[in-house]
């Protein structure tokens, strides 16, 4: 795909060239991500951060990697503080902020918002989560995560063996993630969830027409035992009905140390997008996971900002100009790994 002044909305959007692209440029955004230099290529331009439904990482990670790049964010968080609140449509909003603004990131809990309002934007539109339809950014950094752990393990992301776990139906991160697997080869991909909760049908279908293996279960420690990747994700309570529904579903597959020594294999790679429901009747990833030096989530979360620099490098077309706007830091650095 052409990169540059294009939308990004769905992972559909993307061949497998296109997403080694988006990690090779991610890799070379390692020095900026941890602070040991600065480039002020994005300097001038303006970030329309615009997050209508809840968000912490997403928000921020944006914000931040167009920070790394040198350039301003402003924003507005939720309804209540934008004039949608007094009836004004999602083409107003995208004509008038996208004259203010280089790039726009968009949260909206409705599926399919996050497109309309690119079509009336004058400027590139990056989904940032559109109900439980898709979330582009985070199956990135999802893949570039598994990409980064198993490669440390001298192996890739075909002939990954994969457990997703939780809120198939309306986890987004989980449909955009499967829905980018599809350009690997011989995955193996063990759905577990309550059937109620299960991946939609034509999810499945696209990964077997890819050749994948698909298990669909509601067995936990059977599906973790001979994986490489145990993805968890939250029971998405916002997409019920009432509270009491999602209740019903709420700590069914728990993970915690106990279970995985006795279930996985040694090195199984623990991930979710975050934020893990740590309330006690959920509890989906135990604290007491903490300490083990296979629980990525927080590495996840750390890659995020590298994919999200690479989308707006690609996109605001300055990859090659990055490192020319570069010098080293002024200040003491304490982040020194990913
Ligand atoms: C996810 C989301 O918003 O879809 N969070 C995130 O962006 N990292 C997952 C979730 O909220 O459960």
């Amino acid at each position: 795909m052409i990169f540059t002044g294009s939308h990004i909305l769905s992972v559909e959007q993307f061949e497998r060239a296109d997403i080694e692209r988006i990690f090779t440029v991610a890799d070379a955004m390692a020095p900026y991500a941890l602070r040991r230099r600065v480039t002020r290529v994005l300097e001038g331009a303006i970030l329309g951060n615009m997050f209508f439904e809840p968000s912490t990482r997403t928000r921020i990670s944006f914000g931040c990697a167009f920070n790394l790049l040198g350039g301003e964010v402003r924003e507005t968080t939720g309804f209540e503080s934008s004039a949608i609140a007094k009836g004004e449509s999602l083409y107003d909003t995208a004509r008038v902020l996208s004259g203010f603004s280089d790039v726009i990131c968009m949260r909206h809990p409705q599926e399919g918002s996050v497109a309309e309002f690119a079509e009336a934007s004058r400027v590139p539109v990056l989904n940032g989560g559109d109900g439980a339809n898709e979330h582009p950014s985070q199956a990135l950094l999802d893949l570039y995560t598994i990409r980064k752990e198993l490669g440390s393990k001298n192996r890739g992301i075909d002939g990954l063996r994969i457990a997703l776990i939780g809120d198939l139906k309306y986890g987004r991160t989980v449909h955009s993630l499967c829905k980018l697997l599809c350009h690997f080869s011989q995955v193996h991909v063990t759905l577990v969830s309550p059937t109620e909760l299960a991946m939609p049908e034509s999810i499945v279908e696209e990964m077997r027409a890819a050749g994948h293996t698909v298990i669909v279960t509601e067995d936990l420690t059977q599906s973790i035992s001979s994986v490489d990747i145990a993805y968890s994700t939250r029971i998405q309570e916002e997409r019920f009905a009432s509270k009491e529904e999602a209740d019903m579903y709420r700590g069914r597959f728990r993970l915690n140390q106990s279970i995985y020594t006795q279930y996985c294999e040694p090195n199984t790679v623990i991930m979710h997008p975050l934020p893990r429901d740590s309330r006690a009747d959920a509890n989906e990833l135990d604290n007491d996971l903490n300490q083990n030096p296979n629980l990525a989530i927080f590495r996840q979360a750390d890659n995020g900002v590298l994919v999200r620099m690479a989308l707006f490098a690609l996109v605001l077309d300055v990859v090659d100009q990055v490192d020319k706007y570069a010098r080293d830091v002024n200040w003491y650095n304490s982040l020194r790994t990913l």
